[in-house]
């Protein structure tokens, strides 16, 4: 039986080959927001690997809404340039569509990449850090950095930056743009009652603190081609008393179709301190994309924990979710897609160059592997080439 994962989707006027989505993976490496070196390696290999389509980390559309020094952000020509030459590099050699995730790090921006947080969670003025900008100006915790609130020009500011980000991004030949609205950076702080404390139009109720991210989401359908496709990360849950809950996200998700954002991906956490986390296993937030999915009627991607071809396949085939998205795993193996497809009896096209180190081309290695052969595989090509 065809695999349910390895079949195509069509978000807007694109189509996915399959439904192995590659995880946004911050990578702190960008220098004033500049991809790197490190980034033609980082994107090269995921190019190389057969997903449906990989997402670029959370970009920050303004230096002050970056996460850490070394986020890579989408504000500056030198950041259009470089993003410009990455995809039409990748692009002489892979057709994976590729997406990007734009940020806001609202009051968690100055921090430390995750391999510097023995030095501290912040980086200071002296070190070259900023005072970040929220919703309301509450830090995280008493010792993170006190933000600025945002007031009605600022808003339009964060919006504006949204929007030419937006206009980069389609600039440097992005097939689709993930808003971050998840993980406790700005546009999340705008939606959990726990960080967004104001009494303008813009807090109170949850339609109230859901309409800066709303706004921002619409502008940028606006600014983005309508073929090409745009999602957002929500929050399932805040997994703090008194914060969002699932039933918010399945409102938060109902709002964002009628505007016409045409994916949701619910993941969870990270808003506020005392998070109590249910049991982390293997796929521990499908069942936010399964209700989200069922009830705003929206097509949904998952995430969190999803390692085993056999886990994703189930996941498509009941119908939790239309897509899942896979990070560490693919930085463990970025050839992920090709085994899975491989696990679940599919054939996905590989590099050419790399084509013979396949088990359809292999036919040693398809016997140690236990895989099936067809008809007109395990044929050596070049036999005395090497
Ligand atoms: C190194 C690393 C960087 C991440 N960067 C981002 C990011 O830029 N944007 C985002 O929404 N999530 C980010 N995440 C979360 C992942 O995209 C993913 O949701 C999470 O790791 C759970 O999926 P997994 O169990 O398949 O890794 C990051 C996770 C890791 C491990």
């Amino acid at each position: 039986m065809p695999s349910h994962l390895f079949t195509p989707i069509k978000l807007a006027g694109l189509t996915l080959k399959n439904r192995v989505i590659i995880s946004p993976l911050c990578q702190f490496s960008a220098v004033d927001g500049t991809a790197s070196p490190w980034h033609w390696a980082h994107i090269g290999q995921f190019a190389q690997s057969g997903a449906g389509l990989c997402i670029f980390e959370a970009t920050a559309v303004s230096a002050v809404g970056r996460i850490t020094p070394g986020c890579l952000g989408l504000y500056s020509d030198a950041n259009e340039a470089a993003l410009t030459k990455l995809l039409a590099d990748v692009r002489s050699f892979s057709d994976m569509p590729m997406g990007i995730q734009l940020d806001h790090a609202g009051r968690k921006a100055s921090t430390r990449p995750t391999w510097d947080l023995h030095k501290g969670q912040f980086v200071s003025d002296e070190e070259g850090g900023w005072t970040p900008e929220g919703p309301s100006p509450q830090p995280f915790t008493p010792e993170w950095r006190t933000p600025i609130e945002l007031d009605a020009e600022g808003l339009k500011r964060v919006r504006d930056k949204f929007v030419e980000a937006a206009r980069r991004a389609d600039r440097c030949g992005f097939d689709v743009i993930e808003i971050h609205a998840a993980h406790g950076y700005l546009l999340h702080e705008f939606c959990s009652p726990l960080t967004n404390h104001r009494i303008d139009e813009y807090g109170g109720d949850l339609l109230g603190r859901l309409r800066f991210p709303l706004e921002v989401a619409s502008a940028i359908r606006a600014a983005f081609p309508a073929h090409k496709p745009v999602g957002v990360r929500i929050t399932g849950e805040d997994w703090v008393e008194g914060g969002l809950t699932l039933d918010d996200a399945v409102v938060f998700a109902k709002e964002l179709k009628k505007i016409g954002m045409d994916y949701v991906i619910p993941s969870a956490g990270n808003v506020a301190p005392g998070m109590k986390l249910p049991p982390v296993k293997p796929g521990y937030m499908v069942h936010f994309a399964e209700k989200v999915k069922r009830e705003a009627e929206i097509t949904t991607m998952t995430v969190g924990m999803i390692f085993e071809p056999q886990h994703a396949e189930e996941i498509i085939a009941s119908g939790k979710a239309d897509m899942v998205a896979i990070g560490r795993a693919i930085m463990d193996n970025p050839r992920w897609p090709w085994h899975a497809a491989t696990a679940l009896g599919e054939r996905i096209e590989t590099p050419k160059q790399y084509a013979r180190s396949s088990p359809q081309h292999w036919p040693a290695y398809a016997q140690v592997h236990g895989v099936a052969l067809r008809e007109g595989e395990g044929v050596m090509s070049h036999p005395t080439r090497e």
